[in-house]
């Protein structure tokens, strides 16, 4: 009998396939898709952003359906998928390669996320054209905004994308891809360094990063920084509640770390039946605050 359920994609429906397939294409999802006047009016509206990393087709899609509005392919991949010590071997095929998955993946149940890839490194640090370049593969591979890490020297680099169209998160605090600089996987912004982050960040939203992700730093700090940045969303990981949004990592949120678990990740696992039950879980105590909690996972 022949399949006459309409696809998105000239690809084999879903259901002809044996291994761990998507949900058959699905009738367009009821959310309109996330975009960044979409996060900017949530910013503006007060309504928290919630952020997961996604690494392939099948949770990209799951994530998706659970209602999370922006997914990272975020080159933490590089230890959760590649099994490396640190994010700084990975590579930009590499990335490409996970962002065309995740975002084949959306499209496969016409999903409404928003799309982010992280820049790895070594593929923006040498010059402004380099990060275009390289910014052009990870947007040719279905990413609607590109992340890096850094301070002030990467401000020239985010006006020169941000100008020809590619949109831009910004990453202070702990930076895993200079992790051998800083010295380990340490809280970043204490004292007196707050006040030069402080000075990134607004340098990072003037020259039109339209997001900010800030690791590892007081909540102290990211709540300020939070309610002085007008046009840049801050999203959190391990830096307390007062940000914009949240963002953690998939599988650490899954429970699923074969190390020791950071101190700034909830296990959404653990009350939950089931993968779906835990990212709405997610979305819900990220939506209403509740996630996280300062006295447990901030500085
Ligand atoms: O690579 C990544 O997953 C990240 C998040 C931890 C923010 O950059």
């Amino acid at each position: 009998m022949s399949n006459t359920t309409a696809t998105p994609s000239s690809e084999t429906p879903a259901a002809a396939t044996p291994y761990g397939t998507l949900p058959p294409a699905s009738p367009p999802a009821s959310r309109k898709p996330v975009s960044l006047p979409r996060l900017a009016d949530m910013h503006a509206r007060g309504e928290k952003i919630s952020m997961l990393t996604a690494y392939d087709a099948t949770f990209a899609a799951m994530a998706d359906a659970a209602g999370v509005d922006c997914l990272l392919v975020g080159d933490s991949l590089g230890m959760v998928c590649q099994g490396l010590n640190s994010t700084v071997g990975v590579s930009l095929d590499t990335m490409r390669y996970h962002t065309d998955s995740v975002s084949r993946g959306l499209r496969r149940v016409q999903g409404t996320a928003w799309l982010i890839a992280d820049l790895p490194f070594g593929s923006y640090q040498e010059s402004r054209e380099q990060a275009l370049r390289s910014a052009t593969v990870l947007m040719q591979a279905g990413a609607h905004m590109v992340k890096l890490e850094g301070g002030g020297w990467t401000t020239e680099t985010v006006r020169f994308l941000v100008e020809r169209g590619i949109p831009v998160c910004a990453h202070l605090g702990l930076t895993p891809q200079t992790v051998h600089a800083l010295g380990g996987y340490r809280v970043q912004g204490k004292g007196d360094a707050g006040a030069l982050l402080k000075q990134h960040a607004h340098a990072l939203q003037d020259a039109g990063a339209a997001m900010l992700v800030l690791e590892m730093v007081p909540a102290a700090l990211a709540a300020e920084l939070t309610a002085e940045l007008k046009h840049c969303a801050t999203i959190g990981i391990g830096a307390g509640k007062g940000t914009a949004g949240q963002v953690l990592v998939l599988h650490d949120m899954l429970g699923i770390n074969l190390g020791k678990m950071p101190k700034f990740v909830r296990n959404f696992m653990a009350d939950s039946s089931s993968i779906a039950q835990a990212l709405e879980a997610y979305v819900r105590a990220v939506k209403d605050g509740s996630f996280p909690d300062d006295r447990l996972h901030a500085w």
